[in-house]
């Protein structure tokens, strides 16, 4: 990944991170606040939903702790963020950027990636990725756990009905026919699983700043980041 210096700072290399519940705007914003900054942006999210997709294709039983960590082990992810452009993610070379966002990967990412031996391959990964800086990060732990370090931490929440409206358009958008109600249970469910799991679950940091968007338009989210990015590289 190539390392953007911050417009803000030439001299610092800053990195943000922003974790929040299924369809709270994190990817839409993070891309943004980082096209502004100059950043790169890593989406942790597509990095687990490449590996629920080999799982499936592979016919993998998804309660099988070691078998999805050893998956993984044997796996190329690459997610390539391009300025003004859509994340594109590689599985083994092969461009899955549409496969892994089809119901049926939403339906198995949260179990694949409840399981601490596939956690902490991709945190080494996402680390790995993140260490020269320059990078906003979004996920569901990435200010807990992978980056606890990051200059600002943002958590980005919603109403559920609001964030299942915001998932049912973007996947009709996308072509997938599925009714609001279901997708509402899916990311509730999604929620419960990443909420409650043992190892890196979805959790506020401490130090993180709270911001809902359920009424708010994603520009004005956008610029409510660049302000808190822009105070903590003046303090
Ligand atoms: O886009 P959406 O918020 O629905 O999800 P995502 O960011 O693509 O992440 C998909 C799933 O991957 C989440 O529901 C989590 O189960 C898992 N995930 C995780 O466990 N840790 C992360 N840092 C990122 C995603």
């Amino acid at each position: 990944m190539q390392s953007g210096m911050s417009p803000l700072h030439p001299k610092r290399q800053l990195v943000i991170a922003v974790d929040g519940p299924a369809g709270a705007g994190k990817s839409t914003v993070a891309r943004r606040v980082a096209d502004r900054l100059g950043l790169e942006y890593l989406d942790t999210g597509a990095m687990y939903r490449a590996l629920a997709l080999k799982a499936l294709r592979r016919g993998v039983d998804l309660r099988d702790e070691e078998q999805l960590a050893e998956l993984l082990a044997t796996s190329d992810i690459a997610v390539a963020s391009r300025a003004g452009g859509a994340v594109r993610v590689f599985l083994d070379g092969e461009d899955v950027s549409d496969a892994i966002r089809a119901p049926e990967v939403n339906a198995a990412v949260s179990q694949v990636a409840g399981f601490a031996k596939v956690r902490a391959g991709m945190v080494t990964r996402q680390r790995a990725l993140a260490r020269a800086g320059g990078v906003v990060v979004d996920g569901r732990d990435i200010g807990t756990e992978v980056l606890p370090d990051a200059d600002v931490k943002f958590f980005l929440t919603a109403s559920l009905k609001a964030r299942a409206r915001r998932r049912w358009e973007e996947l009709r958008a996308q072509g997938f026919s599925i009714e609001l109600d279901a997708v509402e249970e899916e990311i509730a469910h999604r929620d419960r699983l990443d909420a409650g799991r043992a190892v890196g679950p979805l959790r506020r940091a401490p130090d993180a700043i709270l911001i809902d968007t359920t009424d708010v338009a994603v520009d004005a989210v956008v610029e409510e980041l660049l302000r808190f990015c822009r105070l903590r590289v003046c303090e």
